[in-house]
């Protein structure tokens, strides 16, 4: 018993390590312990290098509920952990994958291990305020099941800002139609509540999504009541 734990502590010290993960290579889900799958969807992870995996183990608790955790894992952790299943009773299932992010959900590969198939409720998007890249937004928020995700451009003290939220369906459609009759950069000049000048806005409804260029999102909007947007 006594060796088993250490090992169980050997493999949690160095599942920890591989935690630690950033710059280039592949995306994956990051969450501990989370009672649902849908609330993996909150966080992202890139994988350090070639030699990592996205992996999702789910655990068994003393009360037989289950929880998930999710991230990135050195291939060879990956195989250790696969052939120790099944001699750890609580570890129900521990998988690894490399596949590229689903073009349609924007999940990462490891959302749909463990024969699982998150259905987010609302889009999970980037919630910021005034960033210099959208790409910096470390934040993720679930949203309604009647919003998606906005992203708007702002000219404030003389300098661009990105702002990352969620955003009613119905606004982001208005939006939309804006755009369409323009065929501009939507919103051009319009002063928002606190003074600053919003020079775009477009939404998005995949996982994140609004994380990018507001110029690049509205490029790719979709309608979601055409008696608004046609
Ligand atoms: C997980 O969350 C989703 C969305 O909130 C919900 O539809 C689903 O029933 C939940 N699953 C479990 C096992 O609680
Ligand atoms: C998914 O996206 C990648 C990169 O944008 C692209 O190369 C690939 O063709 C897409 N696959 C599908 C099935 O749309
Ligand atoms: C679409 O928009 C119209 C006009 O605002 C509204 O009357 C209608 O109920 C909307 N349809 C749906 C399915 O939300």
């Amino acid at each position: 018993m006594a060796g088993r734990h250490a090992l169980m502590t050997g493999l949690v010290a160095i599942v920890g390590l591989f935690y630690l993960s950033s710059v280039n290579g592949l995306t994956c889900l990051f969450c501990d312990r989370a009672v649902n799958i849908t609330d993996c969807l909150t966080q992202k992870a890139s994988c350090k290098d070639n030699d990592e995996q996205c992996f999702l183990d789910k655990t068994i608790l003393p009360d037989l509920s289950s929880v998930f955790s999710a991230g990135c894992r050195s291939q060879q952790v990956c195989k250790l952990i696969a052939s120790a299943v099944g001699k750890r009773d609580s570890v129900a299932c521990a998988q690894c994958c490399s596949d590229p992010i689903n073009n349609a959900t924007l999940i990462p590969c490891n959302g749909y291990l463990c024969n699982q198939n998150p259905q987010p409720a609302g889009s999970t998007c980037g919630v910021c305020d005034r960033v210099s890249d959208p790409k910096d937004c470390s934040v993720d928020q679930q949203c309604q099941p009647n919003e998606v995700c906005k992203v708007n451009t702002l000219f404030t003290g003389g300098v661009l800002k990105y702002e990352l939220g969620c955003e009613l369906k119905t606004i982001c459609d208005k939006i939309l139609k804006e755009y369409k009759g323009t065929h501009t950069t939507v919103s051009t000049g319009r002063r928002a509540d606190h003074g600053d000048l919003t020079l775009c806005s477009a939404c998005c409804d995949t996982l994140s999504c609004n994380k990018e260029k507001c110029s690049e999102v509205i490029k790719t909007q979709t309608c979601h009541n055409s008696t608004i947007c046609g």
